[in-house]
């Protein structure tokens, strides 16, 4: 698939923009704080609902205006599909397909796929849990779109059993208990719903991204990912969903204590991570500066190919990540994303851009665009 135009309305610094693209290679060029990064995280945020920048939607939205407006059309299999959201920080969003309103904005999930490389990915190898588990269920949602809803009922269940939690922890009444009980079996229902849809996403990343780390760090001592839960002791892989229900009662029942002493759900999905080991050691405080850039780029280079393998060609965009690698990671980078579909690139220097993925080329100037070559 590929994104043929893009349309922002009060969209970060862009008032207006409207750009087309062709299937290919696009570079996006202009100095820094121009508005190139604004203009791909349009894109992105089209493809998962969020930014890759911000947790909130409060700046995306041009200062001095309400509510900003981002219109993708896509092209899939020479079809054309147009999504539009309108992001209302505060208030629910707008979704609208082909221009008829969508009942939910998540049903734009899926439509177009994306994988993103930029300088932020290094803090899925140096960085807190928090990031590696938004990189496995933004994978997940782009992949298998019902695990939006899923995501979304655990996340509220979460929210209202610990604000329960922190009530009892205060007051220490008995009677809460009973509610929490309610609340556990909610936690543990949807908890497993996602536990499993991660655990499979992982069986399937898992050698992707170890044949990835392979070709860009070759002898490298290999890439191994793991999920580490909090449910206890022993691996979870073969468990069913009833079994993931269990062990997320189990592990509830046995934290109680814990849990009311300190007001907070101490097991779940919220609670897990992802772990990187490159040859025998934890890529998390062990591995060199090289290392963890290979080990960043092998997480993204396998989320493409995981994508591809479903015979859908995902956006692949470029944000500013030429700057970062050497000459050796670079031409891998290169090699390997020069058969996709579409690759959008930003650069602040057109030299750092390597020569196998010239393409159209765009000027990005104080907020406007302008197709150069
Ligand atoms: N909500 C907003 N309203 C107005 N301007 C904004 C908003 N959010 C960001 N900007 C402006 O956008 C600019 C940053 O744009 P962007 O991150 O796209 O730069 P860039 O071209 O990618 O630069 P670099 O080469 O440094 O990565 C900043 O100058 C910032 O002031
Ligand atoms: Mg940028």
């Amino acid at each position: 698939m590929y994104v043929r135009a893009l349309a922002l309305t009060d969209f970060r610094g862009y008032a207006d923009a409207e750009v087309a693209f062709d299937a290919g290679v696009s570079v996006l060029v202009g100095p820094n704080g121009q508005g190139k990064t604004n203009l791909v995280e349009a894109v992105l945020y089209a493809s998962t609902l969020e930014s890759h920048r911000v947790a909130t939607d409060a700046p995306l939205v041009r200062t001095g205006t309400e509510r900003a407006v981002v219109r993708v059309a896509v092209v899939r299999d020479g079809r054309e599909a147009v999504l539009e959201i309108e992001v209302n920080p505060g208030r629910a969003n707008r979704a609208r397909l082909n221009r008829s309103p969508l009942p939910r904005p998540r049903e734009l999930l899926g439509l177009l796929r994306t994988v993103l490389f930029a300088p932020e990915d290094l803090a899925l190898v140096k960085g807190d849990p928090d990031g590696r588990r938004r990189f496995l269920d933004t994978l997940l949602t782009v992949h298998q779109p019902r695990y939006a809803g899923v995501r979304a009922d655990y996340d509220r269940v979460l929210r209202q059993r610990s604000t329960l939690l922190r009530s009892a922890a205060a007051a220490r009444r008995s009677a809460d208990l009973g509610v929490l009980s309610v609340w556990d079996e909610h936690l543990a229902r949807h908890g497993a719903d996602l536990l499993e849809g991660r655990l499979a996403l992982l069986e399937q990343l898992r050698p992707q991204a170890a044949a990835s780390y392979e070709s860009v760090a070759p002898g490298g001592g290999g890439l191994e990912l793991t999920y580490r839960h909090s449910l206890g002791e022993g691996p979870l892989t073969g468990l069913d969903r009833d079994a993931l229900t269990a062990a997320i009662l189990d592990a509830l029942e046995r934290l109680r204590p814990q849990e009311l002493d300190r007001g907070q759900s101490l097991a779940g999905p919220h609670r897990d991570d992802l772990v990187l080991t490159i040859g025998e050691l934890p890529a998390k405080g062990y591995a060199s500066h090289g290392e963890s850039w290979s080990a960043a780029l092998a997480l993204r280079l396998g989320s493409y190919a995981l994508l591809r393998a479903d015979g859908d060609d995902p956006v692949l965009v470029l944000d500013d990540v030429f700057a970062e690698l050497d000459s050796a990671r670079r031409g891998a980078l290169a090699e390997l994303v020069s058969g996709a579909e579409q690759v959008l690139v930003t650069a602040a220097v057109p030299a750092d851009v390597p020569a196998a993925l010239s393409g159209a080329r765009y000027d990005v100037q104080r907020g406007t665009v302008n197709r150069a070559g």
